[in-house]
C-alpha cells in the first residue's frame, strides 16, 4: 500500500539547503558529537564557513541532496540559543524562537516537565552538559564503517577547533548489529513519511505523510500554520531537535521483566513486548500477537494502526499492543487522544547506541545507552509535548470502545502510570497496565511499584539553520 496523501501540495524543497540529518538517516555505523563553547565568535564564523564549503580540507556540511557514491563521513552542526547570542543575534531575534529552546534544556521549569529530576536532573550530566551557558555548539559526526575514518576527521577538525571553540566533550555511539538497541529491541523502524523529504531508501510503509512544516521552518505545518523564526536569513529550511544522553540499566531492565512476568504470568519475551508495542525482534504486536515469530519482511513492519472498527483487527483497547506501550504513546497513530491528533506531534528520531553491549557474566560499570537527536520543528509541540504529555501522563486517551460494544471495555481503563522507558517511574507511584476484557477496567492487570531504568545523563536543545543560514551566521559573527 502506498502513503496517502494529504491535502497540501508537496513543496519543492531545496535539499542542498537542508542539514541532511532532518531528512535523511545516514544508516551509519559510529558518530562523535562534539560539543564546543565558542571562544572567539569571528574564528568560529570562519570555522563554520569552512565547514559549509569544505574548504580548508575539512569536510562539508551534509546536506539533504543525496550524493553518489556514499561520503566517508557525514557533519551536521547546530547551535543552542546561548550559542546563536555568541554568532551575534540579537535578543529581538531571539526572542522569536521556539520558546523552550530559549530556555534551554538545563532550565530548571524544562527539566521538571521533561521528567529530568532526580539522578536524571541537569546538574548531573555529563560532558560539560551541566552548565547549559556554556553550552554553543554541537558539531556531529557520522562514519560508516571506519573508525580510522573517524578517528582522522576528528583530528582534522580538532586542528580546526583550535583558537574559535573549545571541545567540552565528545559523545561517542556505535551502532549495534540489526540496529538493535541496549535493551535487545530493533529500533529505527519507524520514522515520519514527511511531505516533499528526499526518497527514503527504506521501503515505503502505509502510514499517513506529515507536514514538511513539522520538520522544516518555513513550510506549512500540520495546524495550517508555519514554524517561523527571525532574521528572515534562517527562516526557512532549519529546524531544531533534542539532543539526548539516555543511559540504560541493562540489568534493572531485565530484573523488571523477571518479576513482573512472574507476576502477569507471562513469559519474559512477551512482557518486553507489551511494554514497548514491538517484540524484541522488531515485529509489531499488532502484527504479531501472540508470538514473535519470525522477522517480518521490512516493508510490512510498520504497516498497522490501532482503531479499525473490524472485530479481526481492531485493537482500540490495546488488548493486543497495551494503550501505555513505547511505541503507542509516542505516536498513537489514529487512536483518540487529547493534543489533535499522533500527526501533530511527530519527532524523527537520528540516536545510536553508546557503550559496549552487556554481558550478565560481565555485568562491570561501563555506562551504555542511546545518544542522538529527537528532530522537530517545534520543540514545545513535538519533543516536549511528547516527553511531557503521552510519556509522562495517563489520562490523554479518549473514551473508546471498541466493535464489541462497552461490555468489552474502554480505552481510557487500559492506561495507567508513565512510559516504562522514558517515565519517572517512581517506585512509589509507577504502574502499568495490560489490559484485559471486561467492563471498566475490570479484566486489566496491572503492575506496580517498579524503577527507572533509563536516565538522562545530557540534554540540549538545538538550532539547525539552513545551509544557507549557517553561512549568515558565519558572516555574521566575522563582521
Ligand atoms: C533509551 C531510550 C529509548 C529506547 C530504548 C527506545 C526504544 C524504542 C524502540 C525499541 C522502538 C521501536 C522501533 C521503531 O518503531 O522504530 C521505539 C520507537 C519509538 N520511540 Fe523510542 N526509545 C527511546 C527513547 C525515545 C525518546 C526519547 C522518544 C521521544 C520522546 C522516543 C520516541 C519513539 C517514537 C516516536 C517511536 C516510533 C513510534 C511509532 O511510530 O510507532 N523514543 N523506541
Amino acid at each position: 500500500m502506498c502513503a496517502q496523501p494529504v491535502a497540501a501540495p508537496t513543496p519543492a524543497i531545496d535539499y542542498g539547503d537542508v542539514q541532511g540529518t532532518i531528512l535523511r538517516g545516514y544508516r551509519v555505523d559510529f558518530a562523535r558529537h562534539f560539543i564546543l563553547s565558542i571562544t572567539n565568535a569571528a574564528a568560529t564564523g570562519k570555522l563554520i564557513q569552512a565547514l559549509v564549503d569544505g574548504s580548508d580540507g575539512l569536510p562539508k556540511i551534509t546536506t539533504a541532496r543525496r550524493t553518489m557514491p556514499k561520503p566517508d563521513c557525514f557533519l551536521n552542526l547546530s547551535f543552542t540559543c546561548p550559542g546563536l547570542a555568541a554568532m551575534g543575534l540579537s535578543a529581538a531575534e531571539l526572542g522569536s524562537f521556539d520558546a523552550s529552546f530559549q530556555l534551554g534544556a538545563t532550565n530548571s521549569k524544562v527539566a521538571s516537565n521533561v521528567g529530568d529530576v532526580g539522578d536524571s536532573a541537569p546538574q548531573n550530566w555529563i560532558g560539560g552538559l551541566n552548565n547549559g551557558g556554556q553550552v554553543h555548539l554541537l558539531l556531529s559526526l557520522w562514519v560508516d564503517d571506519s573508525l580510522q575514518v573517524l578517528e582522522t576527521v576528528s583530528a582534522q577538525l580538532r586542528a580546526a577547533f583550535v583558537g574559535a571553540v573549545t571541545e567540552l566533550s565528545a559523545q561517542d555511539a556505535t551502532a549495534m548489529p540489526d540496529n538493535k538497541v541496549h535493551f535487545g529491541y530493533r529500533d529505527s523502524i519507524a520514522q515520519p513519511n514527511v511531505l516533499g523529504a528526499p526518497p527514503s531508501k527504506r521501503p515505503p510503509d502505509d502510514q499517513p505523510v506529515v507536514a514538511t512544516g513539522e520538520f522544516l521552518l518555513g513550510y506549512p505545518n500540520e495546524s495550517g500554520g508555519t514554524y517561523s523564526v527571525t532574521p528572515a536569513q534562517l527562516a526557512t529550511n532549519s529546524s531544531y531537535a533534542a539532543f539526548r544522553i539516555l543511559e540504560q540499566d541493562v540489568a534493572a531492565f531485565d530484573e523488571l521483566l523477571e518479576t513482573y512476568s512472574t507476576q502477569a504470568g507471562m513469559s519474559r519475551e512477551m512482557l518486553a513486548a507489551k511494554i514497548c508495542g514491538r517484540w524484541r525482534n522488531g515485529n509489531p504486536l499488532e502484527l504479531a500477537p501472540t508470538e514473535q515469530g519470525p522477522v517480518l519482511p521490512t516493508a510490512q513492519l510498520n504497516n498497522f494502526t490501532y482503531v479499525t472498527g473490524q472485530t479481526a483487527t481492531d485493537d482500540t483497547l490495546g488488548l493486543k499492543c497495551p494503550v501505555g506501550s513505547h511505541i503507542r504513546r509516542n505516536n498513537p497513530r489514529n487512536e483518540a487522544v487529547v493534543g489533535t491528533d499522533s500527526s501533530h506531534h511527530r519527532i524523527v528520531r537520528r540516536a545510536m547506541p553508546y557503550g559496549p553491549p552487556y554481558d550478565p557474566q560481565k555485568p562491570g560499570d561501563a555506562a551504555r545507552g542511546l545518544v542522538g537527536y529527537f528532530i522537530n520543528a517545534s520543540v514545545q509541540n513535538q519533543f516536549e509535548f511528547l516527553t511531557s504529555q503521552w510519556n509522562q501522563q495517563s489520562d490523554f486517551v479518549k473514551s473508546a470502545v471498541g466493535p464489541g460494544g462497552s461490555n468489552d471495555g474502554n480505552a481510557v481503563f487500559n492506561i495507567s502510570g508513565e512510559d516504562v522507558f522514558l517515565g519517572v517511574n517512581d517506585p512509589a507511584s509507577s504502574s502499568f497496565t495490560l489490559a484485559g476484557v471486561g467492563k471498566n477496567g475490570t479484566g486489566n492487570t496491572t503492575l506496580a511499584g517498579f524503577g527507572r531504568t533509563i536516565t538522562t545523563r545530557g540534554g540540549v536543545y538545538c538550532f539547525f539553520p539552513s545551509i544557507s543560514g549557517l553561512g549568515y551566521l558565519a558572516s555574521l559573527a566575522q563582521a
